[in-house]
């Protein structure tokens, strides 16, 4: 096939990618109602995170050592991936129940817990945006780390969160922070400069690391701004390889890197993003033992008193 040709192919693909999101957010909206082809959980099963969490286990066990959970806490876990923070959350006794929209990462969590004989850690497929299946007043505490900030519709996740938390419960949100000058932020930022332009009324899930953004959606869901505090952590991406491995592993299984790799072939501009993002790798990467990468990453931590 001519080279020019299957880049015309590929760039056509991309945008009849958009252009299927735009048309079926529309259409959940009007309905409102689920559609099959869900393009949020397309992304997310596009790739295979579980990839990506392995090397971010030890902050995922790190951050819930803070949580104060005690044995028999209920604990949603939104947007919990694969369980690197519903295991460590299990294992510390509490009843988890992980919520995912990827069916790929539900069971691949499922595996996990089973292995461990976790039988406090339970995974079911579910939406952010609206959590059907869950009844009011449910958990004592919601976490979710770098999850329900990608889901669509943000106002209506932070009424969900309310909703299932039980009043006196708490929620406890990671957020990506947009501007920041660590790796997942530049990352996203450098990964959506090569991609096309997102869908008219797509809202940027980094919007969540701005605190003005998280009060005013807690507050469309009846929590006052005293009841919200925040603080700015770390987590740190561990892998046993030089940094381009690790950035291997992004391109090869993290959905919105994969899209950019899409799109940037697409535009003859492959070598270009991966200079960029190895640049990006290398520069952060903090370890001190050859032939391995260490790369912190700063992101808003956001404690909701329900
Ligand atoms: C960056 S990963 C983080 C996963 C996990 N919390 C962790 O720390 O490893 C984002 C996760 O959010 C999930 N997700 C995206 N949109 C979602 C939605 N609308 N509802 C529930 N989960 C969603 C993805 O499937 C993915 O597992």
């Amino acid at each position: 096939m001519p080279a020019n040709y299957s880049r015309k192919l590929l760039t056509s693909k991309v945008a009849l990618n958009y252009t299927l999101l735009k048309e079926s957010l529309e259409y959940a909206e009007e309905a409102e109602m689920t559609v099959t082809a869900n393009p949020n959980k397309a992304l997310w099963e596009k790739g295979d995170f579980t990839r990506v969490a392995e090397t971010m286990r030890a902050s995922g066990e790190a951050l819930v050592a803070r949580l104060g959970i005690t044995p028999g806490l209920k604990v949603l876990d939104l947007g919990c991936g694969d369980g690197t923070t519903a295991l460590p959350e299990a294992r510390l006794g509490a009843d988890v129940l992980g919520v995912d929209i990827a069916g790929n990462l539900v069971a691949a969590g499922t595996r996990r817990a089973e292995a461990e004989g976790l039988t406090n850690c339970r995974f079911q497929e579910g939406d952010a945006s609206h959590l059907d299946d869950l009844a009011d007043d449910t958990f004592d505490l919601v976490v979710s780390i770098f999850g329900a900030m990608f889901a669509p519709r943000p106002f209506d996740v932070a009424k969900e969160m309310v909703r299932v938390t039980r009043p006196g419960g708490r929620i406890v949100m990671g957020n990506w922070i947009p501007g920041d000058p660590t790796l997942v932020a530049q990352l996203l930022k450098i990964s959506g400069s090569y991609s096309p332009p997102p869908p008219e009324g797509f809202i940027s899930p980094v919007t969540w690391g701005v605190e003005e953004n998280v009060i005013e959606r807690f507050g469309q869901a009846g929590i006052t701004a005293d009841q919200i505090s925040f603080s700015r952590e770390t987590y740190t991406f561990e892998h046993p390889a030089p940094p381009t491995e690790l950035l291997a592993v992004f391109r090869d299984y993290y959905g919105p890197t994969m899209n950019a790799f899409a799109a940037a072939e697409a535009d003859g501009r492959t070598e270009q993003l991966h200079k960029e993002l190895a640049d990006l790798f290398t520069s952060q990467n903090t370890s001190s033992i050859a032939g391995s990468t260490a790369v912190p990453a700063t992101f808003l931590q956001v404690t909701v008193n329900v």
